[in-house]
Order: structure tokens, then sequence, then C-alpha cells
């Protein structure tokens, strides 16, 4: 389904398949995508008044606010990025610049829009890509104007081979074929002011005078129709056409997700220090959450309806340490909230990816059907409670490292067990966890 179309109730539906709880956040989310669509039905005077709802999700670690995002951009066709607010440093030092995070989101749309439009005429890209794959696994039969009795077995050799090739039989085999190097995009950019199709086309007919483009390489069939159904999807998109969608896409429903973004808040009015960069970071910011344009190899591309959604701890740093302009222009701020035991028997089973389906499908190719009765399950769901609370609390992450040790012994012999049925129960878990339950010290390293 379009994330454009859906309702805010149809949004919290898909993001309650995979994550337990946090529904404020959940609403939040919907709210701020569903605005921004009914932003544009609006009459275009008053559209571009109407600034995002930008977010920031607020919680302890490892309690689904990335999870959030991730599922956000999985539900389709709205390019998104995650960037970790404390990788960029301030413009003139060296590091990452904070423009990059819309560069890459184009990138991101470019790509997608690319896909949706090559998906258009798939068929006319395979066909051509298996032309090219024949080419690569009969390289004597592609001279074509030849008529000779040679090239009529020549051209049944081909039909045969195009028969096994659909039938997927050279998959592994291995052929040789040009792999070009893409110039680097940094230099396009400055050279060719947009029309960087033109210009890549020159670099590539020039071949192996630039970057070494045209070298060969062995590889498979499998990654040869990888590549070359890349290349047929750049020849046979119409560039401009292309561009032009992605920059619409990318303007008007892109999402940037800033994450630790409570790391570039510092006690504010510092005067040296490393808090003076983390603000220097923040001013970056600044402009491109309030709107402005950005350049890119593939154009200027306009932020000011860019979705923001920030996330962070905010151990040590509040919402208010950010610089009040910054803090202005996040007006959403929802908490997220520390996860229970209770939640964590959910986590264990009800999302769709959960970690017990995980366990079970993986020993299931073993041929180990591996079962967990429900106590058990709860008892895991207290021990990582009680951990966390004894310990640290690192949330839903501590499910992992508790089941690793629990089922260690399992995954080691599960290729003795083949065939058979493995119960988890109660005890079990209570023997396996003994040891380093009753050990605090020792479970700060185990689990
Ligand atoms: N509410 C939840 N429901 C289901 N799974 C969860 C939930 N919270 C966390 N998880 C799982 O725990 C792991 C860590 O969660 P996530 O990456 O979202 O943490 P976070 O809140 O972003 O923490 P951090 O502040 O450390 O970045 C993920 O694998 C995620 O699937
Ligand atoms: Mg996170």
């Amino acid at each position: 389904m379009n994330l454009d179309q859906m309702t805010p109730r149809q949004i919290v539906g898909e993001l309650d398949k995979y994550i337990i709880g946090q529904h404020d956040a959940k609403r939040a989310v919907a709210i701020a995508l569903r605005s921004r669509y009914r932003r544009k039905l609006l009459p275009e005077t008053m559209r571009d008044e109407v600034a995002p709802k930008n977010i920031i999700l607020i919680g302890p670690t490892g309690v689904g606010k990335t999870e959030i995002a991730r599922r956000i951009s999985r539900l389709a066709n709205t390019p998104f990025v995650k960037v970790e607010a404390t990788k960029y440093t301030e413009v003139g030092y060296v590091g990452r610049d904070v423009e990059s995070m819309v560069r890459d989101l184009m990138a991101v749309g470019v790509q997608m829009t690319k896909q949706d439009l090559a998906e258009q005429q798939k068929d006319a890209v395979a066909r051509s890509v298996n032309e090219r794959l024949l080419d690569l696994l009969l390289p004597s039969s592609n001279s074509k104007e030849d008529s000779t009795e040679l090239a009529m077995g020549a051209q049944e050799t081909r039909e045969k081979f195009r028969k096994y090739l659909e039938e997927g039989r050279f998959e592994d085999r291995v052929v040789e074929m040009s792999v070009k190097n893409r110039p680097a995009g940094g230099s396009i950019e400055l050279l060719a002011g947009g029309n960087v199709e033109d210009l890549q086309n020159t670099l590539q007919s020039l071949g192996s005078m630039f970057n070494g483009n045209g070298k060969k390489r062995k590889v498979s069939i499998k990654r040869a129709r990888e590549i070359l159904t890349e290349e047929e999807m750049d020849r046979m998109v119409d560039h401009e056409q292309m561009v032009e969608l992605a920059k619409e896409r990318v303007e008007q429903m892109g999402i940037i997700f800033i994450d630790e973004i409570d790391k570039i808040a510092g006690s504010r009015g510092a005067k040296s220090g490393p808090d003076v960069s983390r603000e220097g970071v923040q001013r970056d910011i600044l402009p491109i959450v309030e709107g402005s344009k950005v350049n890119t190899k593939w154009g200027m591309i306009d932020t000011s309806h860019i979705l923001f959604i920030g996330a962070g701890a905010f151990h040590v740093s509040k919402p208010s340490d950010l610089i009040p302009e910054l803090q202005g222009r996040f007006p959403l701020r929802v908490e997220l909230n520390e996860l229970t035991a209770d939640d964590f028997h959910r986590i264990l089973i009800e999302p769709e990816n959960a970690i017990i389906k995980q366990y079970i499908a993986l020993m299931n190719t073993e041929e180990v059907t591996l079962e967990f009765d429900d106590d058990a399950l709860q008892r895991i769901s207290e021990v990582a409670y009680s951990v966390n609370s004894s310990t640290e609390n690192i949330g839903a992450r501590r499910l992992y490292t508790i089941m690793e040790k629990l089922l260690d012994d399992i995954s080691f012999r599960a290729t003795d067990l083949t065939g058979t049925t493995f119960r988890v129960t109660r005890q079990y878990v209570d023997e396996r966890l003994m040891d380093v339950l009753g050990n605090e010290d020792l479970s700060r390293y185990i689990l």
C-alpha cells in the first residue's frame, strides 16, 4: 500500500505488526505523515505556509525509536534516510557536512523512482538483459549479419542457451564481462550542471581512458544479470523524467530520521569545548530543517516540506538544550515508555518477525522442531526485565542476549538433533540461566 493513501489508523496498524506498545509515538508519526498528504490537497498559496510536523521521539535505549523509523521506511514508496546526528561536523571542519543528508535522500529517491519507471518496462529490460547474457555466454554468436551454415548452427545453440538461461540452469556459470566503474559523483556534479547522463555517456565512451572503465571481471551469470539490469534500467528510463519525478517525491514526501539528536544538544551558552562544535552542527542543520535549497548532482532540492523525525534518549541533555530555533522546528515531542516484563513477553512472540519465530525457523533448517512453553517465555521476560534493572537497561536488546545464552547449547548441537523436537520449559530456562542469574558481575558480561 502507498503510504500516501494510508489513514493514520492504518499506519498505526502497520506499525503494530512489528512494534509492541509505544502507541503515542506511532500515533504522532501517523499524524505527521497524514498531515503532509493533507497539505498536498490545499490550494497552492496556503500549501506553502503549512510546515511539516517534525517530531522528536524521546525515550531510553532499546524501546523502539529506531525500529519505528525503520518500519515507516518499509511502508513503501517514500524516500527515507536515517542518519546519526553525531556523524556530522560543522561546516568548515573535516568530516561530513549536514547537507549530505539531503543528497543521500535524493539518491534514495532517484533509485526508487528509477526502479518504479523500470518496473513499467520490466519485460523490455528483462529481454535485453537476456540478450546481453547470451552474448556473454556465447561470445562468438553475436555477429548477426553472418548467414553461413556455421552461423545457422550458432543460432540454434543460442536458442538452446536461451532456453537454459530462462530455466535458471546457468545461474552459477562464470562469464567474463567488462564492469564499468562509475566515475565519482562529486566531479560530475561540478562539470555537468544537471545533465549528468550526457556526461556519463561521454565518459563511458571515452572508455578505459577514465578510471579504468571497462575492466574485465569474472562474475556469475546471477551477478551479471544484476549488473546488466542496472545498466539497462539506466539506458531505458527517461533520465529527465525520472529526475523530475524523484525531485517531486523527495521534496514532498521525503523523510529524514535524525538519530541520536540528543548527542548534539549541549549545555547552552557554553563558550568552549565540545558543546560549541555541537551547537555548530545544530546551526548547520537549522536551515535544512527550516527549508532551504541544497545542491545535489540532480539539481537543487528544496527541503521545506521534508519531514524530519529526531530521536534520542535525552538522558543527559533535554530537548530544551537544543538551540531555540531548532526546538521550534520540532513542535511534536513524544515520549516512548520503558518496556515492562509483559512487553518483553509480547515482543518475544507477537511481532511478524518475532525473535521466537526467528529461532524456530533457524532450527527448522536443521530439521529440529523448537517449542517454547508459555511459562518459559514468561520466565525469559522476567529475567530480561530483572537483568535490565540490576545491571544496565538496554531495553528489548536484552532479549537477544538472553535468547542467545539460553539457546547456545541447542544451537551448537542442532546438527545432532535432526528429526527431533526440543521443548524449552521453564525449568530449562532456569537451569541454563541460573549460573549467570545468581551472579550480578557475571551477568554483566554474559547477558
Ligand atoms: N516496542 C518494541 N516492540 C518490538 N520490538 C522492539 C521494541 N522496542 C525495541 N525492540 C527491538 O529491540 C531492538 C532495539 O530497538 P531500537 O533499535 O528501536 O532501539 P532505540 O529505541 O532506537 O534505542 P537507542 O536509543 O539505543 O537507539 C530492535 O531490534 C527492536 O526490534
Ligand atoms: Mg536507535
